[in-house]
């Protein structure tokens, strides 16, 4: 039996798939559950599975499609039992591939295309793996030994620095901050919700810097070299918040060196 299960949401490329192979890495014992919205395109993601037979599952489940989340639930649940740890890592910057840089450039749909991918998707993930990751074994994250245990499982939210209102001096972008503000208002709130239950679930939203993926490709020339992240490194840093997570730090944002990120 796995020691740990993580499920990665968004794992065809960029940061998910990163953490799916840092996860398979680093942790001996886990299996991870990769989940994608086209599996027949993600061919790196079934390259990994080849590599790492009986330890890695891919499973289809579009973010926007409710029914495709409820579906993976179930096979996680047959297949598993419980989960350790759920890292919510798909979203878009908005449906033509920029952010919108004023007004000119909102419209609703892209708008609602936005949330709905990047707010609406995560949430409902909670909802269904909930009593999953309530199943959990506190596999991620740390159980101080002098206490009793403390969580079972993790929820966690990639955000973005530019969804902190505290933070926002430049604004545009409108869908793309407005979805990552409201997804950190989600994490705040299943933080109240699911610390109430026995066992508790933690749930954080984490920040992974400037990162050399698909997403921030249009705007890597305005991004000095030393702080354009590597996936390899982002991965390294949120990895090593995760592992150090406990009862006391949920309900926050943090940055990818472990500061906290303002609301
Ligand atoms: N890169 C950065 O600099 C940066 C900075 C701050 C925050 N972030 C956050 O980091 C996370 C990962 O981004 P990334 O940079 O790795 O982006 P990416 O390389 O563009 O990858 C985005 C992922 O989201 C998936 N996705 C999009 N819509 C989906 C849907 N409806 N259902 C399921 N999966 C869907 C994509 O799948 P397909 O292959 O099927 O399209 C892809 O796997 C995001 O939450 C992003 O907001 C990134």
């Amino acid at each position: 039996m796995a020691a740990t299960v993580a499920l990665i949401q968004g794992a065809s490329r960029g940061l998910g798939f990163e953490f799916c192979k840092h996860i398979l890495k680093n942790k001996s014992l886990a299996a991870v559950v990769a989940t994608c919205r086209n599996p027949d395109g993600a061919a790196e993601l079934r390259g990994l599975a080849g590599q790492h037979p009986g330890r890695l599952t891919v499973l289809k489940l579009d973010v926007n499609r409710e029914e495709d989340v409820r579906g993976a639930a179930e096979r996680v649940k047959e297949s598993f039992g419980r989960l350790d740890l759920i890292v919510n890592s798909s979203a878009m910057l908005h449906p033509s591939g920029k952010g919108e840089t004023s007004l000119r450039d909102v419209s609703a749909q892209g708008t609602i295309s936005t949330l709905m991918t990047n707010t609406v998707g995560p949430l409902v993930m909670a909802k269904y793996f909930m009593p999953l990751l309530q199943k959990g074994g506190g596999g991620f994250g740390q159980q101080p030994a002098e206490k009793a245990k403390q969580h079972s499982g993790i929820i966690v939210n990639i955000t973005a620095k530019v969804g902190s209102i505290g933070d926002n001096g430049l604004g545009g972008w409108y869908s793309y901050r407005m979805s990552k503000a409201a997804l950190n208002m989600a994490t705040r709130n299943l933080s109240i919700e699911l610390g109430r239950s026995r066992p508790k679930v933690l749930c954080v939203s984490l920040h992974p810097g400037t990162v050399n993926t698909d997403l921030s490709r249009p705007y890597h020339r305005n991004v000095p070299k030393d702080k354009l992240f590597s996936t390899e490194h982002s991965v390294s840093c949120l990895m090593g918040i995760i592992e150090s997570l406990n009862i006391e730090k949920t309900g926050k944002a943090y940055n990818w060196d472990g500061t906290e990120l303002p609301w």
